[in-house]
């Protein structure tokens, strides 16, 4: 495993990379690693010669100082999970602010459609420009051939989709299944935030989502979603959204179930936000 923290080593590496023909798989993480970056590693190390995994807690996509400084960062204990995940040629980047985003950045922001508008966009006004930015500065230093993210951040993978598209970045955007504990919760970095009784309050999220699937053929999307804020009310986390979406365009169902459905979930548990989807 090496280590890069200079984008000019890594752009040395990634230019010998391409010379020898050698393709590179890319995970961008923000760390506090758990079992879910570590099966896209695994799978990026399967499909590519090199995987490059980044590790980068990205001030741009907080709206909330207080949540950046909660960020876990587990720096020492992510790297030791690499070390010991990494079956063959895995490169950390560890990017610099002022290197990633620098004075004379070219970023310029690309129309998202209206996909930031809604859900996590209405309750983190501008966290989607700060992951664009962040991946498309990524995506120019690593120049991945492939880049994977994990399902449960769904909204992010579709707008990842639609940017990749957008910018003309020849990439190809890989989707890797939510991993779940044994009792369901979805695995995130910020679960390292809760404790025991709160994990076990948390499993709202994922048993609401389940009901939602087993009640498609029974009601009506609104009334699948009514029976969701019925459910939310005997738990005590704060529900801040509930939808279900046209897995593709995000745009919200109401009368119809439609082909591809994906139901997403925000909630706060104490001071811990979580989000979960479910495809229904
Ligand atoms: O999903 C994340 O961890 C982050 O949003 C990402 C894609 C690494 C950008 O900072």
């Amino acid at each position: 495993m090496k280590i890069c923290k200079q984008h000019a080593s890594l752009s040395q590496i990634v230019l010998e990379l391409k010379k020898k023909g050698k393709t590179i798989g890319f995970v961008p993480t923000m760390g506090a690693l758990h079992k879910g970056h570590l099966s896209l590693i695994k799978q990026s190390q399967k499909e590519n010669d090199h995987t490059v995994v980044s590790i980068f807690v990205n001030p741009l996509q907080f709206n909330n100082a207080d949540d950046l400084k909660n960020y876990p960062r587990t720096i020492d204990s992510d790297l030791e999970k690499i070390k010991k995940t990494s079956i063959k040629n895995t490169i950390v980047y560890l990017p610099i602010y002022e290197e990633l985003f620098p004075k004379n950045d070219a970023f310029v922001l690309t129309d998202l459609n209206g996909m930031d508008k809604v859900m996590e966009g209405e309750f983190r006004p501008g966290h989607f420009n700060g992951v664009v930015h962040v991946v498309h500065n990524l995506f120019k230093h690593v120049q991945p051939k492939s880049a994977y993210f994990g399902e449960k951040d769904f909204q992010q993978l579709a707008i990842i989709k639609h940017i990749t598209k957008k910018y003309c970045f020849d990439i190809e955007i890989k989707s890797c299944k939510t991993m779940r504990d044994k009792n369901g919760l979805a695995l995130s970095s910020r679960n390292s935030l809760l404790n025991e009784e709160e994990k076990n309050k948390a499993l709202i999220l994922y048993s609401t989502l389940v009901e939602m699937k087993k009640q498609k053929e029974n009601l009506s999307p609104k009334e699948a979603l009514e029976m969701a804020h019925t459910l939310f009310k005997k738990s005590t986390l704060k529900l801040e959204y509930i939808h279900l979406v046209d897995s593709k365009t995000l745009s919200m169902l109401s009368s119809e179930w439609h082909k591809n459905s994906t139901c997403c979930i925000a909630a706060q548990c104490g001071n811990v936000r979580l989000i979960d989807c479910m495809s229904i």
